[in-house]
């Protein structure tokens, strides 16, 4: 069969006002990505020969965001049917496939796209094929009407509607698939009497009626759709999400103690057999080798996590962070961007910045990387086998040779070749009896005073 071309449009026009946020909406997150990110991925999945996504004046954030996608500008909102006109430049001559999604409706998933592509190519060809939900409360969406022979009759919106109309709970989810050789003339040719004076994306349907064509109807789970047009929406939409994620990473092989309380990425990756107690988050880029155990409450971030090693609790890794096969990671760690070797283990209390940790090397407590100096970073080589006792200042740059050890409380400005012992602190003097003696002179005074 010849390929059909496919094009997708994505609105993000809106200005998103109940979001009452300096960022325009479709950059607000959701599980670490930018709800248009989330669309475009989605859309991704489908190879669409064209991608326009539609921006308002002045959101070059959201130009940044999609490229290298194009994007058209709509210069005043006058509604969907406009925004998707706005697209219609690089979309000249356009004869395939054109589903138009919304920039703030960031859970659609590749097989309702599929579906809705897929309705368009039946043999019936619809003009229009509108994606459907019946959601527990309709609220204000706009409702499908269909005719006594199930099809697709017209489409009203809340503020248009009879109450009848308003009883229907069959609702317009917002996306739609456009056969293009009739896209542009049906969208060119809706006006803007309504309720709220704008051209409804929605006319397209009793237009296309009305000119004897076909129009379907794909119905999709109304949690695919929740649009996003308050931070309580916002919420709503990342929990939807993480629970998707969450049973994604335990069908996959991790456990994951308490899921309510673990956050997760688009891009986490947990291998077969980690498991990762309550109260743990994962932000972007975060690889986790299988056999990982990551105990309760630890921050992770830009991080790869090798098989059997052993993180948390209340452990902090920070972009840049490479922990090796079987190293150790305990509570109270920080680690930026640093490679811990194999077997490596910090366990309690400590800094790495910008430093490799050899193979086996054993961190003691409290062991702190003085990175900074105020002005630049600069590195910390801690050789295989060494161990830094407790209480470790290292004054980067520096280098510890293999197997060598520091002793406890060291302020470590010098290279350590390997195999030594440094002690950098101050010698211990001990007086005899001193305390003793203080304490008897201290009772005397007191005695004499009363
Ligand atoms: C729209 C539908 C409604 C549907 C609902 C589903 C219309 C007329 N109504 O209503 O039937 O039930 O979505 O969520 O289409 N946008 C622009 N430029 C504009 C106006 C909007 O780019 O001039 C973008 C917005 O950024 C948003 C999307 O289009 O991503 C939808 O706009 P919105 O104002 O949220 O439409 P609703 O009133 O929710
Ligand atoms: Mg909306």
């Amino acid at each position: 069969m010849a390929h059909r071309p496919l094009a997708c449009v994505i609105l993000a026009a809106g200005k998103g006002t109940r979001m009452k946020s300096d960022l325009p909406k479709v950059l607000h997150r959701v599980a670490g990505r930018p709800m248009v990110g989330h669309v475009l991925a989605a859309v991704k999945t489908l190879d669409p020969d064209h991608v326009v996504v539609v921006v308002g004046p002045g959101m070059d954030s959201v130009a940044a965001a999609v490229a290298p996608y194009p994007t058209a500008v709509q210069h005043e909102q006058r509604g969907t049917a406009d925004a998707v006109r706005a697209a219609f430049g690089l979309l000249e001559g356009f004869t395939g496939d054109v589903i138009v999604l919304y920039g703030d409706t960031p859970l659609v998933t590749p097989d309702t796209l599929r579906a809705l592509v897929q309705a368009r190519r039946q043999a019936a060809d619809p003009a229009v094929v509108v994606l459907g939900m019946r959601p527990d409360d309709a609220g204000a969406y706009g409702r499908l009407i269909l005719n006594a022979r199930g099809g697709l009759e017209k489409i009203v919106e809340y503020l248009d509607a009879s109450e009848e109309e308003r009883a229907v709970t069959l609702c317009n989810a917002g996306l739609m698939a456009f056969d293009g050789a009739r896209m542009f003339d049906l969208i060119g040719s809706v006006g803007n009497d309504n309720a709220k004076s704008e051209y409804y994306l929605t006319d397209v349907v009793q237009i296309a009626r009305r000119a004897g064509m076909a129009c379907a109807v794909v119905e999709a789970a109304p949690a695919e759709v929740v649009g996003v047009n308050s931070r309580a929406e916002l919420a709503e939409v990342e929990k939807l999400l993480q629970g998707r994620l969450r049973k994604a990473a335990m069908d996959n092989g991790a456990t994951l103690i308490d899921p309510d309380s673990t956050f997760l990425s688009v891009d986490t990756r947990l291998g077969r057999d980690v498991v990762v107690g309550p109260g743990c988050f994962f932000g972007a880029g975060v690889t986790v080798g299988d056999r990982v155990e990551i105990k309760p409450y630890c921050h992770l971030e830009g991080v790869r996590i090798d098989s059997g090693a052993v993180i948390g609790p209340y452990a902090r890794l920070r972009p840049g962070a490479e922990i090796g096969p079987d190293a150790h990671i305990g509570n109270f760690v920080e680690v930026k961007n640093a490679v811990i070797e194999a077997g490596a283990k910090a366990n309690h209390l400590t800094y790495i910045g910008d430093a490799r940790v050899g193979a086996k090397a054993n961190i003691g407590a409290g062991t702190i990387t003085c990175n900074y100096d105020g002005f630049s970073k600069s590195r910390t080589e801690i050789g295989a086998g060494a161990f830094i006792g407790s209480n470790s200042a290292l004054v980067a740059p520096v280098v510890i040779g293999d197997g060598a050890i520091v002793g406890a409380g060291s302020v470590v400005t010098m290279a350590v070749e390997a195999d030594a012992l440094v002690v950098a602190r101050g010698n211990q003097k001990a007086y005899a009896g001193w305390a003793k003696r203080f304490r008897e002179r201290k009772q005397n005074e007191k005695a004499k005073k009363a």
